[in-house]
């Protein structure tokens, strides 16, 4: 302090924040909590906002309270009001949630404000909750997307404001449905406890009468508690104030009238109300102490009518104290709030499932966003797979690789981009069209700087500044350089640390092509005709008559070339067949049709020699407009089907079929908006199923929710598995819930699920497994049967606020049209993870194709890794991000859960000093999962689960034989700052 007064003195600032007479000491956390007492019932008033980062107006128009005609909501209002309100009296309270705003306005703050706010933040009076750039949704979202949002907004927090800008408590308020696994991130991030507002109605009931409104969720089946355990409040009233006590601008409720004198005076009563409800909430739980949330969306534009009138109800509801009132309140934040319960030393009840899905009532079950907007949630996984081989690129290429021979490129506006993308309105698929499209925008300006980026860094390790193409639409077959050139080379890299075998399908117009791998190897290759679904779907984006067939495979970390000549000869091509094969097959697995329909009607692993008879076709559930039931009808979050028995497209495809050396396909062609190729690759294990739906037809009336059904013989028992957030698998039964008795009445929508990577069913001898290629619903509703949800096209609105019908207009304005990919395979039980673990992460970081036109010059590097070798198949390296000059963020993952697989389910180590060819790692400091903490300075508070194991805690770092060599346990992600140097 004397040495700060000092400095101000020198500097002749005007700086009264900083040389104020009373020594500034930084009390922020709990030490800045304010007193309780003891033998009192404690309300917590917790005033806050909640700012949705983009939903009925884009991220930028919250911000700015631009379009005010759409919503009256502006972000930079909220934070000026605020910290003028706070600085008026110490005893207020304020807490701030989405980083994604609060850069937006600092940014632009001046020095002085910025001190206020510093100052605030540092006395605990402003206090950051969660943290993350957003809040992200829990359903739809991939577990390596919700650590990036989080880090960058932690980060941000800590680069501005060091210890005190930490957010000790996790807060998700709104999101609709809360998964495992994001509580389990929460929990290895370091935050002490987690809150959140919506759980099923029935859920929320058995919770008030039990007091379980408040428990330890443990959160991971593998990670050794109290690794994954994270303490978990469920709020009294979603995150809205009591009933007749909302002051904000946008509330009608009356203000607190203490003059006597006038009209309307109404103290004793509004203290009367505020009594009754804080007792009858002291009911449902269990300490002296309650939280209630003052505040709503984007609410305190004009903080002064919410602090004013709760100045009033503190002074009269406490000064009742002297009449023998026990009712103390004060304004408090969720942290503060969390350190009383954690003061009272009890035991709470424990949970280890999930809350999905969440029902608001009987026929309002949130199941339909699980699937609401598929191109959208798949261009988010896209980016995901970009981002991450952008940041690998951005340290492997070094310096030049942000400012090189194409120019300036970066990573920050795809991190931004992404962590945007998380939020709960987002790749949720619950925002406005508009909203949507700003969304995509704001992924393909990142697409673009992230683009260059890599140019740049490709040309440094492979010595070839020759242009290089991207061709975002190999997925309808336009690529206008593969299409026009005689000669051309594709680059392949490969963002996963293990060696990777990829089937590339090029759009050319020769029809035969000499291609050569980095040792000018030829490999097989076979030309095949476009199909007519796909001259269909790209209309008039791209020509190509034929699509060029290889098998790629790319080194961990790095990348490889490919080199493809026209020849002139022309060669016989066997035609296609215009019925289905009795089978096809390659060495690893055999598939059967119905010779009669076309369909598929078996699968046999080859290896394992274990048959299934499988069917699988196309169908659509008739969406609801409400009835007479309920007026609910089925919109962007809501599903509710108005018959179980969803409507079969067609039993009869037509049917086309080729088989080379390379791939074998059936085609099918359900519809004029469904189609399938049944797709068989000659090196793959697995059947790839790729759909294609849209424009969903809606001239008839009625909304469709398009699902494709696969029906085998295995006998589920009306078990079925999904993932959670990509990570550890969840058991599912239909018609149940594990932690209370289900009363099922919606006997579709009520049983599905969400999955972001992949489901499956099995009895004791097979498992089928479905990975697929974005977020989507799913459930199993007959024995043996799996479906997934895979469009949606809705005429009504669903009531919860964003008031559009979801009819994506698509880019031709008559229905969005959507292509995507199942992966099917079927194996033993006990073996299934071993496949389907790379197999999903292989799906989530795809390669990353690039071309230049022509030969490539002599010297250039055809192959390159930046490895020294491949990791360890349990092992997913999960982050390599430049964190500064000369650091690194990496961090490792046990992609495997503790019981599932016999050879992988083991601790494995790695040698840090041993992983990269061309970086030398000279530091290394280990950190919280949110790279906001040393881990050694990482202290959770403890609780204690009324069951469950013994609560010794254990560090991570289990068991390192020496510093550089890490030890990972199933599941355990490892994050770790590395100093680095170039070889
Ligand atoms: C907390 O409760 C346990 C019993 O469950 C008791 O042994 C312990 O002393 C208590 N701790 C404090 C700080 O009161
Ligand atoms: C947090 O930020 C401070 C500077 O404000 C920095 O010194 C510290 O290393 C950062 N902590 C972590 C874990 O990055
Ligand atoms: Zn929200």
């Amino acid at each position: 302090m004397a040495v700060r007064a000092v400095l101000c003195v020198l500097l002749g600032l005007h700086c009264s924040v900083f040389c104020s007479p009373v020594p500034r000491v930084s009390v922020c956390g709990y030490e800045s909590c304010p007193a309780t007492k003891p033998k009192m019932l404690n309300v917590h008033l917790v005033p806050h906002t909640h700012d949705d980062v983009g939903w009925l107006k884009t991220v930028d128009q919250y911000y700015y309270g631009g379009r005010n005609d759409i919503q009256h909501a502006g972000v930079q209002y909220i934070l000026d009001s605020v910290v003028a309100a706070l600085q008026k009296d110490p005893a207020r309270r304020f807490i701030y949630v989405e980083t994604a705003f609060f850069y937006r306005w600092w940014k632009q703050q001046n020095p002085s404000t910025r001190r206020v706010v510093t100052q605030l933040v540092e006395q605990g009076r402003l206090e950051f909750i969660n943290g993350g750039w957003c809040m992200s949704d829990e359903a739809t979202t991939h577990y390596s997307a919700v650590i990036d949002q989080m880090t960058l907004g932690l980060r941000f927090l800590n680069d501005t404001f060091g210890e005190c800008g930490r957010p000790r408590v996790a807060w998700h308020i709104d999101p609709f449905g809360h998964a495992r696994e994001h509580a389990s991130l929460f929990a290895q991030m370091g935050f002490d406890g987690f809150f959140f507002g919506r759980l099923d109605y029935q859920d929320k009931a058995r919770r008030m009468k039990a007091r379980e409104m408040e428990m330890v969720w443990r959160a991971s089946q593998s990670l050794k508690p109290p690794a994954a355990d994270l303490f978990t409040g469920v709020l009294p009233n979603g995150y809205n104030p009591p009933p007749g006590f909302c002051w904000d601008q946008s509330c009608s409720d009356a203000p607190v009238q203490d003059d006597p004198d006038l009209d309307d005076y109404n103290v004793d009563m509004l203290v009367a109300t505020f009594l009754n409800i804080a007792s009858a909430q002291a009911q449902v739980y269990k300490t002296n102490h309650i939280v209630m949330t003052m505040g709503s969306d984007f609410q305190y534009e004009n903080a002064n009518l919410w602090y004013k009138n709760m100045d009033k109800l503190i002074r009269y509801v406490n000064a009742q104290q002297a009449n023998g009132s026990v009712v103390n309140v004060l304004y408090s934040t969720p942290s503060c709030y969390l350190q009383e319960l954690h003061l009272a030393n009890l035991t709470w009840p424990l949970k280890t499932d999930d809350f999905f899905p969440y029902a608001d009532d009987a026929h309002d079950f949130w199941t339909g966003y699980f699937t609401s907007r598929p191109a959208l949630k798949r261009y988010e996984r896209l980016s995901n797979s970009l981002l991450q081989t952008c940041n690998q690129l951005e340290v492997l290429g070094g310096a030049k690789s942000r400012s090189g021979p194409f120019g300036e490129g970066h990573s920050d506006t795809m991190k931004r981009a992404m962590a945007v993308a998380q939020h709960h309105d987002a790749v949720s698929g619950t925002e406005r069209q508009h909203v949507a499209y700003d969304y995509a925008k704001r992924l393909a300006t990142g697409w673009a700087h992230c683009q260059v980026l890599v140019r740049n860094s490709l040309a440094v390790l492979s010595g070839s500044d020759v242009p290089r193409v991207f061709c975002e639409n190999l997925n309808i077959s336009v690529c206008p350089l593969t299409e026009g050139s005689k000669k051309f080379s594709m680059n392949v890299y490969n963002p996963l640390a293990r060696v990777v075998t990829w089937s590339v399908r090029l759009p050319v117009n020769g029809t035969s092509y000499s291609v050569t791998d980095s040792n000018g190897k030829e490999m097989d290759s076979q030309v095949i005709p476009v199909s007519k679904a796909t001259q269909d779907l790209r209309r008039d984006r791209g020509y190509a008559k034929y699509e060029l067939v290889f098998e790629v495979q790319a080194p961990p970390m790095g990348y490889t070339t490919y080199s493809v000549t026209l020849l002139k000869a022309h060669p016989a091509r066997a035609p296609t067949t215009p019925k289905a094969p009795a089978s096809m097959q390659n060495k690893y697995l055999k598939v059967t049709f119905d010779p009669a329909t076309g369909l598929l009607s078996g699968l046999t692993n080859l290896e394992t020699q274990q048959s299934i008879q499988l069917t699988q076709n196309f169908y659509w559930y008739n969406a609801s407009g409400g009835d007479a039931e309920s007026r609910q009808a089925s919109g962007a979050y809501i599903f509710r089907p108005n018959s179980s028995t969803p409507i079969s497209i067609n039993q009869n495809p037509n049917i086309s079929t080729l088989q080379n050396s390379v791939v074998q396909e059936v085609r099918q062609q359900f519809s004029p908006w469904v189609s399938q190729v049944v797709r068989l690759y000659n090196g793959s294990r697995e059947l790839e199923l790729e759909w294609t739906v849209g424009p969903v037809p809606v001239a008839d009336g009625l909304g469709k929710e398009v699902i494709t059904r696969l029906d085998s013989n295995i006998s589920s028992a009306g078990y079925f598995y999904t993932d959670s957030n990509g990570r550890e698998v969840m058991e599912r039964r239909k018609d149940y819930r594990p932690t209370w008795d289900l009363k099922q009445t919606e006997p579709i929508a009520g049983n599905y699920y969400p999955i972001n990577s992949r489901a499956f069913i099995k009895d004791g001898r097979n498992q089928m497994t479905v990975v697929t290629d974005r977020s989507q619903g799913v459930s199993s509703i007959y024995n043996g049967s799996l479906e997934i949800m895979l469009h949606r096209r809705l005429l009504h609105d669903d009531v919860r606020g964003v008031e559009e019908p979801l009819s994506e207009p698509g880019e031709f304005a008559d229905g969005l049209v959507v292509r995507g990919r199942l992966l099917v395979m079927l194996t033993p039980p006990e073996t299934a993870a071993d496949m389907h673990r790379p197999l999903a992460q292989g799906m989530v970081l795809q390669p990353m194709l690039s071309f230049q036109e022509g030969a490539l010059p002599r010297n250039a590097k055809l192959e390159f890794s930046g490895l020294q070798a491949a990791l360890p198949p349990a092992v997913h390296l999960l982050t390599v991000s430049q964190w500064s000059n000369d650091s690194v963020l990496l961090r490792l993952e046990h992609q495997y859960e503790s019981s599932e697989s016999k050879t992988y389910s083991l601790p494995v180590t790695v040698n840090l000093q041993k992983l990269f060819s061309t970086l030398e790692i000279v530091g290394v400091s280990e950190m919280s999962l949110g790279a906001n903490q040393w881990k050694e300075d990482m202290k959770r508070l403890q609780w204690k689960p009324s069951t469950g194991d013994d609560m010794k805690p254990v560090g991570g770092g289990l068991g390192d034989p020496t510093p550089w060599e890490i030890t990972l346990q199933p599941m355990e992600i490892r994050t770790f700052l590395l100093r680095v140097q170039r070889r």
